[in-house]
């Protein structure tokens, strides 16, 4: 049976778990395959609203097992609280939730490191992180320094390399960051919580997830952040330390490839980004502020006003191209109901010449070439057939599937699961 995936096209907050929602329902296993406690992914139901930062958006389904990936960095501490909000509400997490052996921990210094730099404390520049250490984490995780869930599941050794790592780590944040030291008991007590609770969930979830599909599973892989956001494929270094991507979600599942049937990537119908970096159709002042208000965009994980755009069809053909896309969710349309005229950016131009693709370097130099299409003028949320859609919505829509050439799977007009209209 497949696995299909849901990857974020834009800079984040595309409405990935909206989606990811929608699609559990045909859906057997839901994973989490990259990111960490970064993510903020709102699922609504009849009203009823749940953010989810590292537990899969499909734990709400009675169901389903849910996955935490190899790929995931999980703060143990974090993830005790949240599992902990989400049963509070009535969910059975644990009893249907697994840990990949190999993702890594992601623990306190990580985060004060992160918090240190973001204040400046080595060159004065920030990304606009969420603060919630995961470059750190994926740092030590390439160094080869890192500490494993895995590891945990041998008490005497994984104590010894904590021990190691965090005498190290207090060096370092001495020397670089004037950060009082950390006792290794307080961090060794936070992950023994976690051990206590979760150590008969732990797998081997790449082993497990193959031998679901081979078994018939159908599988749906959830990421987190978006091709924007990926540290290669997007504005580095304005980026998060992780490969959102196709390629990203295969290494941080240990999904084989063969299995990859549709790749949805999501976008809204505008564009936000939260944190620094290039953002070419960006709105300012008060016309960015009518849309940040229209769209309610304020950080689900950190609360931060989000960065408000016109919709990017290069941005757009960038990810269909590095995702390999073969369908599109198209999200928050009903947003854009008080407009006359909507502009969408069909290309860039740089120092007065049309660019063929959008470029790795200067994004903060190229200029918008727009389109303009009429507005609906009409409130169209929650509306869930395609034909009850205006005229201009529907010509919109269609317009932007001859633009990159995809087909739209998936059209959102309101937060709720039922709000959505599915195009086949
Ligand atoms: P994610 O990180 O990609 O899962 O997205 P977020 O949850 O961070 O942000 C998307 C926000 O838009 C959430 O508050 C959703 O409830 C909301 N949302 C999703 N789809 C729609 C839609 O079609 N219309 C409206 N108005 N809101 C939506
Ligand atoms: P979801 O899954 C939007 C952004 C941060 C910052 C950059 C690096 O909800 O779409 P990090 O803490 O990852 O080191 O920050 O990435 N960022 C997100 N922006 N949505 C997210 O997740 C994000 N996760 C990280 O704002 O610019
Ligand atoms: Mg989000």
């Amino acid at each position: 049976m497949p696995a299909n995936l849901v990857v974020g096209a834009q800079w984040g907050d595309e409405g990935k778990a909206k989606v990811i929602d929608v699609l559990s329902k045909d859906t057997d296993i839901i994973v989490r395959y990259q990111g960490g406690a970064n993510a903020g992914h709102t699922v609504v139901v009849k009203g009823k609203k749940y953010v989810f930062h590292l537990i899969p958006s499909g734990v709400i389904y009675d169901d389903k097992i849910c996955v935490i990936g190899n790929g995931v960095v999980i703060d143990a501490a974090y993830f005790l609280e949240e599992v902990a909000d989400i049963e509070k509400e009535g969910f059975d997490v644990r009893g249907k939730t697994y840990v990949s052996d190999s993702a890594h921990l992601l623990l306190p210094f990580h985060k004060l490191i992160d918090g240190a730099r973001e204040d400046g404390s080595v060159d004065g520049k920030k990304i606009g992180t969420t603060r919630r250490g995961i470059g750190m984490c994926y740092a030590d995780k390439m160094m080869r320094t890192g500490l494993r869930v895995g590891d945990l599941l041998n008490l005497k050794t994984a104590r010894e390399k904590l021990e190691h790592i965090i005498e190290e780590k207090n060096a370092e944040m001495k020397a670089l960051y004037n950060i009082d030291p950390l006792q290794v008991d307080d961090v060794w007590k936070d992950l023994m919580a976690f051990y206590d609770l979760w150590k008969d969930r732990i797998i081997n979830t790449s082993f497990y997830l193959n031998e679901a599909l081979k078994d018939g599973k159908r599988i749906l892989l959830e990421g987190a952040q978006g091709t924007g956001l990926d540290v290669d494929f997007g504005t580095y270094p304005y980026v998060t330390s992780s490969n959102p991507t196709t390629g990203g979600a295969l290494i941080g599942s240990g999904v084989s490839y063969h299995y990859l049937q549709k790749v949805i990537g999501i976008c809204k119908a505008y564009i936000t980004r939260v944190g620094e970096g290039p953002f070419p159709t960006e709105l300012h002042g008060e016309e960015g502020e009518k849309l940040r208000k229209l769209g309610g965009e304020y950080g689900a994980t950190t609360g931060r006003p989000r960065r408000c755009g016109w919709f990017d069809v290069e941005m757009l053909k960038h990810a269909i191209r590095v995702n390999g896309l073969n369908a599109i969710a198209l999200t928050k349309i009903d947003v854009l109901s008080d407009y006359d005229s909507i502009p969408v950016a069909i290309g860039y131009e740089l120092d007065g010449k049309r660019l063929d693709y959008l470029p790795s370097q200067e994004l903060d130099r190229v200029k918008p070439v727009y389109k303009f299409f009429p507005g609906w003028n009409s409130d169209i949320s929650g509306i869930n057939d395609f034909k009850k859609l205006p005229k201009n919505c529907q010509d919109y829509i269609n317009a932007i599937r001859d633009l990159i050439g995809v087909p739209v799977h998936i059209l959102s007009t309101g937060p709720d699961r039922d709000h959505t209209i599915i195009l086949g």
